[in-house]
């Protein structure tokens, strides 16, 4: 339902009335626009065909889409991802819906910008197992569509590099964005935006603590121009969660900086649209939003909630989907006779039984 306000009078009163002391320093509204300067039209464009493309991995079978599905919640919905030749890796893949608005990814933060994050998959083993970044651009160069248009916006000569593709990507995955949930709405003034259950649990969201980590715009402790967000996790080791979700085996941050000190540290991740991406976790094995809000008030906070409690807080969670852009499958350029996928020289562990 779409209440709008009768009044501005109206809005005061139903303000002044109700006892939300919404905290502007945690939570904010997301942003409209994510672009950079000279993310042009067609560098969007052309960075969701590569997107799209499943011919940039070495079976021809995997895109980018394969694991972040735009279609949906831009995840997998699976604990692990699973990538060519069906092998799978070790952590659940995040969305990448509003992942321009985090200063870091991964679940360790190990790339700093969404170029660097870009090239990782593509020459990734369980991922989309191309031998490196020379075999993906010559694959990129069998297909004479995709010349033309590296050399439109890139400028002539050597348009077709990693640095450009992934420049690319970046651009098409910064108009990935959701605005307009029913906390953006409220936020904005529209008291009507949120039900009575969600009000209670955003209230509950800040006074019992989720709000020391899961703040700014996208609820993951980033907000513009800040340095990425590592916290511990699990903190309260002696929760039952940790051993029944084996939350201690994965070290986290440390192994992308080898500092000791980053053990079982994890970027905090965003909360928006989380009610599409279940399973939960770096290790995808909770798979309930309920049971990862207990999870969360135990491991982190050290406390139990209510079911009444839980039933609020994810509810809450219910008014962070946003609204999510039209998009249009690209016409990706054709093969023009030639099959540009051979077999893989590689030999996989699945190829040797
Ligand atoms: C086989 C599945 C798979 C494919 C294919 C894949 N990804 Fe991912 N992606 C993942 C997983 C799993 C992670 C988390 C890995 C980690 O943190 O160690 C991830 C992480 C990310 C992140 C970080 C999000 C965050 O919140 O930290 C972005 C952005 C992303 N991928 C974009 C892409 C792009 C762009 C492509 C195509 C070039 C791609 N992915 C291909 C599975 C996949
Ligand atoms: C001390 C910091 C901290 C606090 C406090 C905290 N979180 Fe988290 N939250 C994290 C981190 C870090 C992760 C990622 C854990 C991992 O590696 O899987 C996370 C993950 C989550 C997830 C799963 C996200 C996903 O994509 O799988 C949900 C849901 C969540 N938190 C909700 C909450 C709620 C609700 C509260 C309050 C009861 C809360 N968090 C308190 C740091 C925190």
């Amino acid at each position: 339902m779409n209440c709008k306000p009768k009044s501005l009078a109206l809005v005061i009163v139903v303000t002044l009335l109700s006892n939300v002391q919404v905290n502007a320093q945690d939570l904010t509204v997301l942003p409209v626009v994510a672009s950079k300067h000279g993310d042009t039209k067609e560098k969007v464009e052309l960075g969701k065909k590569l997107y799209f493309d499943p011919r940039l991995s070495a079976t021809g079978t995997v895109s980018c889409n394969s694991c972040h599905n735009l279609m949906e919640g831009g995840d997998d919905g699976r604990a692990t991802s699973m990538g060519v030749d069906g092998l799978t890796g070790p952590r659940n893949a995040p969305t990448v819906w509003n992942s321009a608005f985090q200063a870091s990814q991964f679940w360790d933060g190990r790339s700093a910008t969404l170029e660097e994050q870009a090239k990782g998959p593509m020459v990734a083993d369980v991922e989309m197992g191309m031998l490196g970044h020379d075999q993906v651009i010559s694959r990129i160069k069998d297909i004479p569509g995709y010349i033309s248009e590296f050399e439109a916006e890139f400028g002539k000569g050597d348009g077709v590099t990693i640095e450009n593709a992934v420049d690319a990507i970046a651009a098409f995955e910064r108009t990935l964005i959701t605005p307009n949930s029913g906390l953006d709405r409220y936020l904005a003034g529209d008291k009507f935006a949120m039900s009575d259950g969600q009000v209670r649990g955003m209230d509950l969201f800040e006074s019992s603590g989720c709000t020391e980590c899961h703040f700014g715009p996208a609820m993951n402790g980033w907000r513009p121009g800040s340095d990425a967000e590592f916290t511990e996790f699990p903190r309260f080791v002696e929760s039952p969660f940790v051993q029944q979700f084996d939350l201690a085996a994965d070290l986290g941050r440390s192994s992308a900086t080898g500092d000791d000190a980053d053990e079982h540290h994890f970027k905090t991740p965003t909360l928006r649209n989380i009610t599409l991406t279940a399973p939960y976790f770096h290790n995808g094995r909770v798979s309930s939003l309920a049971e990862a809000i207990q999870l969360m008030a135990s491991t982190q906070l050290d406390v139990e909630f209510t079911s009444e409690e839980v039933a609020d807080l994810t509810a809450f969670m219910e008014a962070l989907e946003g609204e999510f852009p039209n998009l249009s499958l690209p016409r990706l350029p054709s093969r023009s006779g030639e099959s540009v996928i051979h077999a893989s020289v590689k030999a996989r562990p699945s190829d040797q039984g």
